[in-house]
């Protein structure tokens, strides 16, 4: 189990890069994008026999640095391969202090996360890296993932996101279509997964970690990618993944506020900071233009300002106190 009391990551990861970690020339192409995260995959992206040479990649990437400001992500495989062990050993024996997190695909139950949060422990001792520092990323992608979803985001302070993954979730659950992200053909009233968005978003809210929604794989439909994206961006999500440079921007623009937005709720909190300090004459509900706020609206206001601010975005209005 972690012994730090290490604080979590919680930089932006609007935009999560997927890049195949046997591809050499894609690891260091990843580095000049603006992508607020990569991930660095063992798993899905490449084949059973380019394993090991893939995880000999991502140690010499890392180590070569240049990934500056992002949040650095190694997915592994998952723990019903034989490979899991030996991904998370080489690469963070060989790449510890250059990485941020490692993503588990297909977590199934709390006790996979167990099994390697203890695993990043005893590789931290041994190597001198400090104990606690690199974080998790669960994969929830099948419907025994789904049903322990809220066990899985308690299972260790490790854990920074939980990650909706389409395309094994559709197979998983028998969804009539291939095409991952849109709605299933015969489902024409609502959306297909809202119920699966929420559950992922209800865990991570509870227990103060990131939502992330997965892949658009028809990557040359930015359009398509954008609308998707609006609809995980619209719950609360943090972010999503990008498959292709061309997604990035949209997923960046997406994840963020509005300006409009931003600059409302760097308004609300500072008149409601304002109006219930004793100077302000101290009351609870008061009027901001033709809009009331209270505490409620000012906690509104904290979650987009603190995503605006993450994201480095700038005032244009400043709030004036009435004159006395
Ligand atoms: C991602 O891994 C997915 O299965 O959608
Ligand atoms: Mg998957």
């Amino acid at each position: 189990m972690t012994e730090s009391t290490f604080s979590r990551d919680l930089r932006p990861r609007r935009s999560n890069l997927a890049v195949p970690g046997s591809n050499p020339k894609m690891l260091e192409k990843a580095k000049g994008l603006p992508a607020d995260q990569v991930f660095l995959d063992l798993e899905d992206s490449v084949a059973p026999i380019a394993k090991a040479d893939a995880r000999a990649n991502i140690v010499a990437a890392l180590n070569e640095g240049g990934y500056d400001g992002k949040v650095r992500t190694i997915r592994v495989n998952d723990l019903t391969t034989e490979w899991t062990y030996r991904d998370v050993v080489t690469v963070v024996e060989g790449a510890g202090p250059n990485l941020d997190c490692i993503m588990l695909p297909k977590v199934q139950t709390a006790e996979q996360i167990h099994w390697l949060d203890t695993t990043l422990t005893q590789i931290e001792k041994v190597m001198g890296f400090e104990v606690g520092r690199i974080g998790i990323e669960a994969q929830i992608e099948n419907a025994l993932g789904l049903v322990n979803v809220d066990a899985i985001a308690a299972a260790s302070q490790r854990v920074e996101t939980i990650i909706f993954g389409p395309a094994d979730f559709m197979a998983s659950i028998n969804m009539k279509s291939l095409v991952v992200g849109e709605q299933p053909p015969g489902y024409t009233e609502g959306d297909a997964y809202h119920y699966i968005l929420m559950r992922i978003l209800m865990a991570a809210r509870a227990f103060d970690k990131q939502a992330i929604d997965g892949p658009y794989l028809q990557i040359r439909d930015v359009e398509g990618y954008t609308k998707v994206a609006e609809r995980s961006a619209a719950l609360g999500f943090d972010g999503k993944w990008v498959l292709h440079p061309g997604q990035v921007d949209a997923a960046n623009e997406v994840y963020s506020p509005k300006q409009d937005d931003y600059d409302h709720a760097e308004l609300i909190l500072d008149a409601y900071s304002y109006y219930t300090s004793a100077e302000g004459g101290a009351r609870g509900a008061v009027m901001l233009g033709d809009e009331m706020i209270d505490e409620a609206s000012a906690k509104m206001a904290l979650v987009i300002a603190g995503k605006g601010r993450a994201a480095g975005m700038a005032r244009t209005k400043a709030f004036t106190p009435p004159e006395a």
